[in-house]
């Protein structure tokens, strides 16, 4: 399989068997993210980062550095020349000329397809609006693979919180698709998962739970993914506070749950996860975070063209 120069944009774009090959790359890869080793001597990746992130951003910087490559680039809009009046597309010209890669978070969706569009070297897509993330989905994936004690197309996924804005579980629903996995989604009414992925995912066949009460799905699930409601993406601050605090798990809402159930979460988060839970033997979301660093030096050296 070969991803030299490719772009990663959307989960959308890939076959399970494209899938499975990164996260096996990933497996092999994960002693040397604490290790280190100096495959990506002498190129650079550039991180364009027009939204905050501490894990996404942080992660790339690592897993560059632990290939042995280096990395240049910005943290927010107001450091770049784009407070002067310049166009993501001049911006993406110019960088693809300095870097080997280029790594993009935009609060616009669809701004990481545009760019890969126009740049020479392989674009990752870091988020674009409530679009994609499929870097995270990558490493949700290897969590689940990692962690729990059935294969993924014997999973039962509870995605709990934001689906409509959320872009983390757009990329996650996709991919589980592919897999086949049991899928239950929990939100309020005005956070439903877009009506275009529901039906992209019952044209696949797959089993889809629709439902307001995370009651209703925690004693069947294996994975419960919560995520954060995106108060960032609501036009009117009155709509999120009606919806803020909605979901809250706690050691006592788990007690009835399976034992090996365990609980995800693409951090950061707000109030979804009690910090009491993190103690409990279903917490996975610090090492799900972790799993960002050999995940993201797989698909860099995949899209960087190296052997390993
Ligand atoms: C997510 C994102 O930016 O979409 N964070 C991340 O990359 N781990 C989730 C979020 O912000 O809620």
């Amino acid at each position: 399989m070969n991803f030299e120069r490719k772009h990663i944009i959307s989960t959308k774009d890939f076959s399970r068997d494209e899938i499975d090959f990164i996260l096996d790359r990933a497996a092999r890869l994960e002693p040397y993210a604490r290790k280190g080793m100096t495959v990506l001597n002498g190129r650079i990746v550039a991180t364009l980062f027009y939204e905050p992130s501490t894990r996404t951003r942080l992660s790339f910087d690592t897993a560059v550095k632990r290939l042995g490559g280096t990395t240049i680039g910005f943290d927010s809009a107001t450091s770049s020349s784009t407070v002067k009046g310049e166009t993501l597309a001049d911006t993406i010209r110019i960088i693809d000329s300095y870097a080997d890669a280029i790594i993009l978070r935009h609060p616009r969706e669809g701004a990481a397809r545009m760019a890969s569009e126009i740049s020479k070297v392989p674009v990752i897509n870091a988020g674009d609006g409530a679009g994609h993330h499929p870097t995270q989905t990558l490493l949700d994936l290897y969590t689940m693979r990692k962690e729990c004690k059935k294969p993924i197309s014997d999973l039962n996924v509870a995605i709990v919180g934001d689906l409509k804005y959320g872009r983390t579980v757009h990329s996650l629903a996709y991919a589980l698709s592919l897999y086949g996995a049991k899928l239950s989604f929990v939100s309020p009414e005005q956070l439903k998962m877009p009506a275009s992925i529901i039906n992209y995912l019952k044209r696949k066949g797959l089993s889809i739970t629709e439902t307001s009460s995370m009651q209703d799905v925690m004693a069947s699930a294996d994975v419960l993914y919560m995520t954060r409601i995106q108060k960032e993406r609501f036009p009117d601050p009155a709509e999120y506070q009606k919806v803020a605090g909605t979901y809250r798990i706690t050691p006592e809402s788990l007690a009835s749950i399976d034992g090996d159930t365990i609980v995800m979460h693409p951090l950061p988060r707000v109030d979804e996860i009690a910090p009491e839970v993190d103690a409990t033997k279903h917490a996975r979301y610090f090492q799900q975070s972790f799993y960002g660093v050999p995940v993201r030096m797989a698909v860099l050296s995949l899209v960087m063209g190296v052997d390993i």
